[in-house]
């Protein structure tokens, strides 16, 4: 272990601890926030997931030393101007209610005939004092009711393009295939493997 560089990734998430742990191979040790002892809520005041996602990374840096990766995901909606976007967890209010938000999201949908959509993941990456920021995209349709048990948040009103299911009838290995922390995740390991 002791020879291998250590990142942070500005996370509590375990499932997303593991997803990249276990793509990224031995050149590099993941922690996560608990395992630096960073406890805090790092407050994401930006306007934009840019902004969030390099808001966190900076924190770790800055508090506690280490390079560090943090992420962060909106749901854009193309009639609404990009709506949710960087509000995407907390649409409907503070209360980081799926369901509300979806709701939400299909009343200002009503009547709409364009449907496209994307979600979009922005990694911020700091190594050293270098910022490098990736993103990945999944575009798609918002449906007209949800449908799905599987995933999380927006899932059963997000129709991905190419499928005739939303990602809450798909299963996981499938989802997370395509998705768009999928591809973001594979552009930021691409760019840490060449570093
Ligand atoms: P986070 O930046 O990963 O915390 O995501 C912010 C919000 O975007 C979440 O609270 C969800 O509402 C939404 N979201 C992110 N990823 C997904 C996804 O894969 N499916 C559905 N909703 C998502």
């Amino acid at each position: 272990m002791s020879g291998m560089k250590k990142i942070v990734f500005a996370t509590n998430n375990a499932h997303k601890l593991r997803e990249i742990r276990e793509i990224i191979g031995d050149k590099y040790e993941i922690l996560g926030l608990a395992d630096i002892g960073c406890d805090e809520d790092i407050p994401e005041t930006s306007g934009t997931l840019e902004g969030n996602a390099e808001i966190k990374a900076r924190y770790v840096k800055e508090h506690y030393g280490y390079d560090c990766f943090a992420d962060d995901t909106g749901l854009e909606v193309e009639a609404l101007h990009g709506a949710p976007g960087v509000l995407s967890a907390r649409y409907a209010g503070d209360g980081h209610d799926s369901l509300a938000n979806m709701k939400l999201l299909l009343s200002n949908m009503e009547g709409q005939g364009n449907r496209k959509a994307r979600f979009r993941t922005v990694i911020a990456l700091i190594v050293n004092n270098d910022i490098t920021i990736v993103d990945g995209i999944v575009n798609g349709t918002i449906t007209h009711s949800p449908s799905g048990d599987n995933g999380f948040g927006y899932d059963p009103v997000f129709m991905p393009d190419g499928y005739e299911m939303t990602f809450a009838e798909m299963d996981s290995v499938t989802k997370n295939r395509i998705s768009h922390r999928a591809n973001a995740t594979s552009e930021l390991i691409r760019y840490l493997k060449r570093i």
